[in-house]
């Protein structure tokens, strides 16, 4: 990466120090109260504080106009004023719902500059706090110092770099084909990383406390508007890995209505790497699908060993799928969810719309990869009941 400019770096520093502490300063306020959701009328002269720094702070910075450091330090400075929106939302400095317009006119207008003149959405995305958050002297950006945003984001960054093996892996087989004696290693690669990810969610699921993080972590992930558009939440979910290890196994289908919509509406979430990456698997066919078509070889030996380990990978996503639903959505937002006062409901989940339309989907989701049996939706269940039927 290019040297950032002085401006770049000032924010930078802002955002790494002083940024976190207002915001830790605001969230121990708000956990001491009895109803811990409210932020109204709570420490207003720090948010004031938060408010006037930043902008000052970016005001240099749109001043200072597009000074061409190339693609990271863009991107990099899109996450900073991303962190600076998202925490503002979170402290109702701005409310999508009270607004047309973003409030934050010039952080706006930064970030539709830089986020158009990369082809990323003008809001900071997963890849900011995950994969692409650099560590300085070994703390990387975080909107506070609590020990429990740190154990989601080291999780979710480990999830999500091993949904990126598996994904590796799968999409190597392409060009070897499914007879391929390296076949078989690859998709063992794939059944160890998402081995690694069943893993990684587990050690989250026994880790992450439920109250820190529905009350003082998940709130920084809300929607909010960027100039006059509300912009969806960030989740662990904006990668392109998922999604290729649901294509290339065949347990989604790019031409599915409801499956298609979800990837439409994530491209401009993802790295353009990513974007690439997944306009480019949605044109192949899946692994179950040359499976199916080979079945006149189930005889040979190349293919109960290689078929025999596919059904193992593909049992594998599903138990990951399992898990994110049953154990992670369901600890940490659809239970508190249901001991939380009616005049916050609305404000619960990541992307917008209201939480049992977000649980139906994620379980249409869960279903797909696991191949269970559903009448309202189409799943795999009787094509991997096919498949295994052709084991000796
Ligand atoms: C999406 C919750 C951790 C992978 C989502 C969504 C929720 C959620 C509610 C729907 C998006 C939204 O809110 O608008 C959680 C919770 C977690 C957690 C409560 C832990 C406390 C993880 C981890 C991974 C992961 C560790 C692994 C990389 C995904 C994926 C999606 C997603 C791939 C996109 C939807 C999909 O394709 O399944 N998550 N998540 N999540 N999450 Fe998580």
């Amino acid at each position: 990466m290019k040297t950032p400019t002085r401006h770049t770096q000032a924010f930078d520093e802002w955002i790494r120090h002083r940024f976190v502490a207002l915001n830790d300063q605001l969230e121990q306020a708000y956990f001491e109260q009895a109803d811990k959701n409210n932020v109204e009328g709570i420490g207003d002269d720090i948010k004031q504080v938060l408010l006037t720094q930043g902008n000052d702070l970016i005001s240099h910075l749109l001043e200072e106009g597009n000074t061409d450091q190339g693609f990271d330090s863009a991107f990099d400075l899109l996450g900073n004023v991303g962190l600076f929106m998202a925490a503002c939302r979170r402290h109702e400095i701005t409310e999508p719902s009270r607004e047309t317009y973003s409030p934050l006119k010039q952080a706006s207008a930064l970030a539709m500059h830089i986020g158009a003149s990369i082809g990323v959405t003008p809001r900071f995305a997963t890849a900011h706090l995950t994969t692409h958050n650099r560590a300085l002297n070994g703390t990387y950006k975080r909107f506070t110092s609590l020990e429990d945003e740190q154990i989601f984001v080291d999780y979710n960054t480990k999830g999500i770099l091993a949904y990126k093996r598996a994904a590796d892996a799968l999409l190597k087989i392409q060009p070897l084909g499914i007879s391929h004696p390296i076949c078989f290693d690859l998709l063992t690669v794939a059944e160890q990383a998402l081995s690694e990810v069943i893993d990684s969610s587990s050690r989250l699921f026994n880790k992450l406390d439920a109250d820190r993080f529905f009350y003082c972590v998940r709130p920084y992930y809300k929607p909010y508007r960027v100039g006059s558009q509300v912009y969806r939440g960030a989740n662990a979910g904006d990668f392109a890995g998922i999604n290729v290890i649901d294509l290339q196994l065949g347990l989604c289908a790019a031409n599915d209505q409801s499956y298609s919509q979800l990837l439409v509406d994530k491209f401009l979430y993802m790295m353009p790497e990513d974007q690439r990456i997944l306009r480019d698997c949605m044109r192949r066919q899946s692994i179950m699908d040359d499976f199916l078509l080979q079945r006149s070889a189930s005889q040979q030996a190349w293919y109960q060993k290689n078929l025999q380990q596919f059904l193992v990978v593909c049992q594998r996503h599903g138990q990951g799928a399992i898990q994110h639903h049953d154990q992670l959505v369901s600890k940490y937002i659809s239970q508190p969810s249901t001991d939380m006062a009616q005049q916050h409901m609305a404000k619960v989940t990541a992307s917008g719309p209201p939480l049992p339309v977000l649980i139906a989907a994620l379980e249409k989701l869960r279903d797909r990869r696991a191949a269970n049996k559903r009448d309202d939706i189409h799943t795999r269940f009787d094509d991997i009941k096919t498949l295994q039927a052709s084991l000796k």
